[in-house]
């Protein structure tokens, strides 16, 4: 988690500028996220840690001794702690966040920031699909693109608890990294003016996008943005960050893909797999390709091969088929000339 907690500095850092916000890290262990935010940031004048295991609580208050602004105790985080409401709350469970998403939310000050960490991925990812339905009311996307889906559960799930909270959710940054997802989400009061939220079913033989699976229909999944653009292209690795290469790289692909914000990525490689076609065209060359035709195109940070276009699939898949044709008729490189 030390990368996530780069990214975590990261975001305070750009989201929130220097000021005096008011944090609470409900999850805090021996305090690590939360210290970081703190000291690093320079976003923060105060911030509650709280951890229920009282041997992690001890350390914990060692920890934060030496930080101005550092409040510990050593309490049940599904209580809205009497310093409410934050300007920051940060759920980082072992496993669902869910069973602390409400009392987050109420502790909140309109247009604050939540964040929060899911490690729950057999059941977002759709391996374990009863659990997911029961859990975050959702049928998942399994296989290849089941983080992702994952991720629009968990999104669809905060939208709607935020919802009979009398709130609403808009994604700031949300990604899939290895074995978790975290997203950090504004969270603002719910109101005549405020949008639907972009949640829905995906129904298989309507759905123009990246081939899903034949499990469906999924959902209800979140197919709004998973980045404010706006503040991508602030993200910038911190002077602080204990993995300043790993993170770079991984703001560089964030701060393209949120300008292609659209629901799932597709790969060549499964592309030519579902055409029949033995070799996939080189990424470059559908970029150009679907470029010159008009469309956008990034790669994405939730898989090397990967890209996002606002191509729909048939064009993508027509395009695909045009550069791995050609790409079989090329003489091999090593053949004589
Ligand atoms: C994944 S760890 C937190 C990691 C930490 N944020 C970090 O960056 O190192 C989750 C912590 O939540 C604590 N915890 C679990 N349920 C809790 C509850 N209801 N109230 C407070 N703490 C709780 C656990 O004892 C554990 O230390």
């Amino acid at each position: 988690m030390v990368l996530d907690r780069d990214l975590g500095v990261a975001f305070a850092r750009a989201y929130f500028g220097s000021g005096s916000q008011r944090g609470w890290d409900m999850l805090s262990a021996t305090g690590a996220r939360g210290l970081r935010l703190l000291a690093e940031t320079g976003a923060f004048s105060s911030f509650l840690f709280t951890e229920a295991h009282p041997e992690a609580a001890d350390v914990l208050r060692q920890n934060a001794m030496p930080y101005a602004g550092a409040t510990v105790r050593s309490a049940d985080a599904r209580e809205v702690p009497a310093e409410a409401p934050f300007d920051y709350v940060d759920i980082d469970p072992y496993g669902s966040p869910i069973s602390f998403v409400p009392t987050a939310l109420r502790a909140l000050r309109p247009r604050g920031v939540l964040a929060a960490t899911a490690t729950d991925m057999m059941v977002l990812a759709g391996v374990q699909p009863g659990a997911c339905e029961r859990l975050y009311g959702s049928h998942p996307v399994r296989g290849r693109l089941g983080p992702e889906g994952g991720l629009r559960v968990l999104l669809a799930y905060l939208a709607r608890i935020a919802r009979t909270e009398g709130r609403t959710v808009r994604p700031l940054l949300a990604y899939v990294r290895g074995h978790h997802l975290r997203l950090y989400v504004e969270v603002a009061l719910h109101d005549a003016s405020s949008a639907a939220d972009p949640v829905e079913m995906v129904d298989p033989n309507t759905w123009t996008g990246p081939y899903l699976g034949d499990r469906g229909p999924y959902g209800p999944l979140w197919l709004g943005p998973l980045f404010d653009p706006e503040l991508a292209t602030h993200l910038t690795t911190p002077p602080t960050a204990a993995r300043p290469k790993e993170a770079e790289e991984f703001l560089v692909r964030i701060r393209a893909e949120a300008a292609v914000d659209r629901p799932f990525y597709f790969e060549a490689n499964e592309l030519t797999g579902a055409l029949g076609l033995p070799f996939p065209p080189a990424r470059a060359a559908i970029e150009q390709a679907l470029v010159e035709r008009g469309f956008r195109f990034s790669r994405t940070h939730m898989r090397p091969e990967g890209f996002r276009t606002d191509a729909p699939r048939a064009v993508v898949e027509a395009t695909v088929a045009v550069l791995a044709r050609a790409t079989t008729r090329a003489p091999p490189r090593s053949a004589p000339p």
